[in-house]
């Protein structure tokens, strides 16, 4: 046999693979998609759950890069020998080909787990160990931190960034938002596959978020500059900036959409209003204390906001925009719940406080407290490390069919469920724990709550973990924990019909 024809066995045998390869990778496609309910054909969609034009426009050139001190990831993974393989660049070009970029794609998503940042090789590897990374590569300390910006570029991808859900039929759009609060992202999770498919950049400390009533524009308060940003929700993109009164905290909008209200978090304590036509503050209305949380009632009519400084639930008439009766705690007011009776009006408020692993039960119509509820002191043992013992339970939401309320508890690591309207509790879920080398493990430090929209499933922010557990209501078991970004606390769910 010559050399000649070796080689080109040698190629036919490679042929033949790559054909097997494919008709492997199809079949795979095919059942997916027969399985499942939708139809999507685009190319980023079927076997992968991340996008392609997001991978070939921002995270394949990081792969060329010099980056100072390292050898670009090209240089040694062009070699076939390297499971993560790069395509080799045609002789006289910059760039990759389309169908070499489909190839990059494959090899790169072969490295990853889609949503899972940490359980990814792609991100993992390269990454310093002191840095949570691997404990050695051959390719060197590619990126000595989590905060590099190149490989928060690849973190993006994995988390989903680009991938856009393709709509279907009449069924509602519903996304879970989470504002990453040590950070200057907000994630976007599917609740249908529990993955991070849109990443929000640009606001540092971003707070509270609530979404216009036709779900084009997101409004987040912003700590870092004291101002509300309005961000076109398909695109991500900033919009305008709205000036405060002062730094803000929590935001709610109102029923029809047309006044946005940020609690301030400075004394002597305002909401200011800003009007979403005009864009502009157009009030700042005087409550008893700085602001920590501002809610709008389900029927639309009154504002409640709860000072941590003045111990106060202050209610707005939201028809005249001026504070109209109050109540005075004992504690720092944290997060409430509201209840509605038949009629729609409000029945009961559920108010946390700091310092009482539990919360109080406030009659609205006879503006009291009726009922303060303990949480079991079983399961504890956590919020000492933590230093969190000044707010034992934070987070607590009515679910929207009305027949439960789940409150959080950080020195329990779980959140409790309870019957409505007969306060019995039901049970409880456990959070993750983080688990540091040399120490005993610590809790998720619960924050937030929020649902979907057919109270099947509730979602609360792990600030302490960087994530988001997805329970289910009925089975009270985690189903999902999902990876977000730096300290992440207020959520919101976003229904668009
Ligand atoms: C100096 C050569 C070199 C450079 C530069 C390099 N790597 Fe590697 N990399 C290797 C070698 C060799 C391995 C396999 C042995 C090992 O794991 O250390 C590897 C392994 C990997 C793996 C595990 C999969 C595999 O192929 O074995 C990933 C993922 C990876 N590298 C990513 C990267 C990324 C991303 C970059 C650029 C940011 C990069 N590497 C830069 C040499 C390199």
């Amino acid at each position: 046999m010559t050399g000649m024809q070796m080689r080109s066995q040698g190629i036919g045998a490679l042929v033949f693979f790559v054909i097997v390869a494919l008709n492997a990778l199809s079949i795979g496609t095919h059942g997916q998609e027969a399985s499942s309910a939708t139809r999507d054909d685009s190319s980023a969609g079927g076997a992968s759950a991340l996008d392609f034009e997001f991978f070939r426009k921002n995270v394949e050139p990081i792969f060329l890069k010099k980056r100072p001190g390292h050898a670009p990831c090209y240089s040694c993974h062009v070699l076939e020998s390297r499971a993560f393989h790069l395509q080799m660049l045609n002789p006289d070009s910059m760039e990759w080909t389309d169908q070499q970029s489909h190839m990059n794609f494959k090899s790169a998503l072969d490295q990853v787990d889609p949503g899972d940042v940490v359980a990814s090789r792609l991100l993992r590897h390269p990454l310093a160990p002191e840095a949570g990374g691997d404990a050695f590569h051959s390719g060197g300390r590619q990126f000595s931190s989590q905060t590099d910006p190149d490989w928060l570029v690849i973190a993006d991808w994995v988390r989903g960034a680009g991938r856009t859900a393709a709509p279907v039929g009449a069924s509602p759009t519903v996304r879970i938002y989470a504002t990453d609060s040590a950070s200057d992202t907000i994630d976007v999770i599917d609740p249908a596959s529990n993955q991070v498919v849109q990443v929000i950049r640009g606001i540092v400390l971003p707070h509270g978020i609530a979404f216009s009533p036709d779900g084009s524009r997101i409004y987040v308060s912003n700590e870092s500059e004291n101002i509300l940003d309005i961000v076109d929700r398909k695109s991500g993109e900033i919009q305008a900036r709205v000036p405060l009164s002062a730094r803000p905290n929590n935001i709610a909008i109102t029923k029809d959409g047309d006044r946005v209200l940020v609690g301030i978090r400075s004394q002597p304590g305002f909401v200011d209003v800003i009007d979403t036509v005009s864009q502009k503050r157009t009030n700042s209305i005087p409550v008893d204390g700085s602001v920590h949380n501002v809610y709008v009632t389900p029927d639309g009519k009154y504002a409640v906001s709860g000072s941590i400084e003045n111990k106060a639930a202050s209610v707005i008439d939201l028809a005249t925009q001026k504070m109209i009766w109050e109540i005075k705690f004992d504690r720092s007011v944290r997060p409430m719940a509201f209840e509605t009776s038949s009629d729609g009006s409000t029945q009961r408020i559920f108010v946390q406080l700091s310092g009482f692993n539990g919360f109080a039960v406030v009659n609205f119509a006879k503006r009291a407290e009726v009922a303060r509820v303990k949480l079991p002191d079983q399961p504890g043992g956590f919020g000492a490390a933590e230093g969190r013992k000044g707010t034992p339970s934070h987070g607590i939401g009515v679910a929207p069919d009305g027949k439960s309320l789940w409150v959080n508890s950080t020195l329990a690591n779980a959140v409790f469920k309870y019957s409505l309207p007969g306060l019995k509790l039901i049970g409880h879920t456990k959070l993750p724990e983080v688990h540091s080398p040399g120490r005993p493990p610590t809790g998720a430090v619960p924050e937030w709550i929020t649902f979907t929209p057919d109270s099947k499933f509730v979602y609360i922010s792990d600030s302490g973990a960087r994530s988001v557990s997805v329970i289910d209501t009925t089975t009270l078991k985690e189903v999902a924990t999902v990876p977000v970004g730096e300290v992440p606390k207020r959520l919101n769910t976003l229904v668009v019909r």
